[in-house]
């Protein structure tokens, strides 16, 4: 149910949960200052309670209020990519950060969004912690219609009219020696190369990663394969509209191959689309290069397909 900005102050001030635009996709936002809002959002998304949250900020003063490891390395970062798609986990100051959002963690997972109207709330109501708008193991919400799909059409959100970047932040944790890719997103591993003098990738230490990436994620209902070679007539594929497919098939059209943001802008709806056509089977073309954001679309395309 659409709310207007006054209806979504006044809710996240009286500890409700409201679905709410960042750049990326759509969270589910509580008060960082409500406990019980807080709560509330694990039990909405159904999501594991071992599973931290990303507090979201609009100024630099609440980086250092609410963490304790910033460094000149960090300062560098945000000012180069935020406010941005940029996630960082840091060490979190225990005493302002309550261990229900860190999910009894040490670290926090903060980000300063650059959405107008997300930086609007969190000047009228204080730091805003939201995970993304879906049911838990789901696509994450790019409309306003994913978000009633997943939690009634009763459920408030704040509209916003701009084309959002469709996948989520990108997030970097900061270790002892070095930042590691904590989970692709819409920035490009690349990207920080010229700021950290190395392309950061997954550790190879055990448990150090995501919580949240060890669960199933990004699953439509439908079973997805990559081998195309298998699609019989009238079957569904994903593809890209400068490619041609087999005669017959049904082809949902993810952008050009040459776009990899076009992409990501649409892979959220076309996984969700699946669901909404009743598609039991389809066909992914999984041929793109492992380079820039086709990683993560090519990340997100297999999670999407691996078992279930
Ligand atoms: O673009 C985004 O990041 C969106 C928008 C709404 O901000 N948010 C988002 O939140 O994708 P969520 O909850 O769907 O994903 C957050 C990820 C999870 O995988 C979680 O495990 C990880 O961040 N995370 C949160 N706190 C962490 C921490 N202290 N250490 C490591 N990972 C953390
Ligand atoms: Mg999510």
């Amino acid at each position: 149910m659409k709310i207007s900005f006054d209806t979504a102050v006044k809710l996240l001030r009286s500890g409700q949960v409201v679905a709410l635009p960042t750049e990326t996709v759509y969270g589910l936002g509580a008060s960082f200052t409500s406990q019980d809002a807080v709560s509330e959002i694990y039990r909405l998304k159904n999501r594991p309670q071992t599973n931290p949250l990303i507090v979201h900020i609009a100024s630099f003063d609440d980086l250092y209020k609410l963490t304790t490891s910033v460094d000149e390395t960090v300062e560098t970062l945000c000012k180069a990519f935020w406010p941005g798609p940029l996630t960082l986990v840091l060490q979190a100051n225990i005493s302002e950060v309550s261990s229900t959002v860190r999910a009894n963690l040490p670290s926090i997972a903060i980000r300063f969004p650059s959405h107008p109207l997300m930086q609007e709330l969190i000047r009228e109501v204080g730091p805003i912690v939201a995970p993304s708008a879906n049911l838990s193991g789901k696509p994450s919400s790019t409309t306003l219609a994913h978000i009633e799909n997943d939690f009634g059409n009763d459920f408030p959100a704040l509209e916003t009219t701009s084309l959002l970047r469709g996948v989520e932040s990108t997030i970097l944790i900061q270790e002892k020696d070095a930042f590691v890719l904590g989970r692709l997103g819409a920035i490009a591993p690349e990207a920080f190369s010229p700021i950290l003098g190395y392309t950061p990738a997954f550790s190879k230490k055990e448990g150090a990663i995501c919580p949240g990436s060890m669960h199933k994620h990004y699953s439509p209902n439908a079973i997805l394969e990559s081998a195309l070679e298998k699609a019989l007539d009238h079957d569904t594929i994903l593809g890209y509209s400068d490619r041609t497919y087999k005669n017959g098939s049904r082809v949902i059209y993810l952008g050009s191959s040459d776009q990899p943001e076009r992409i990501l802008q649409n892979l959220y709806s076309s996984l969700r689309k699946l669901d909404l056509d009743g598609v039991e089977r389809a066909f992914i073309d999984m041929d793109l290069p492992k380079v820039g954001l086709y990683q993560t679309v090519l990340e997100r395309l297999e999670r999407a397909s691996s078992k279930k």
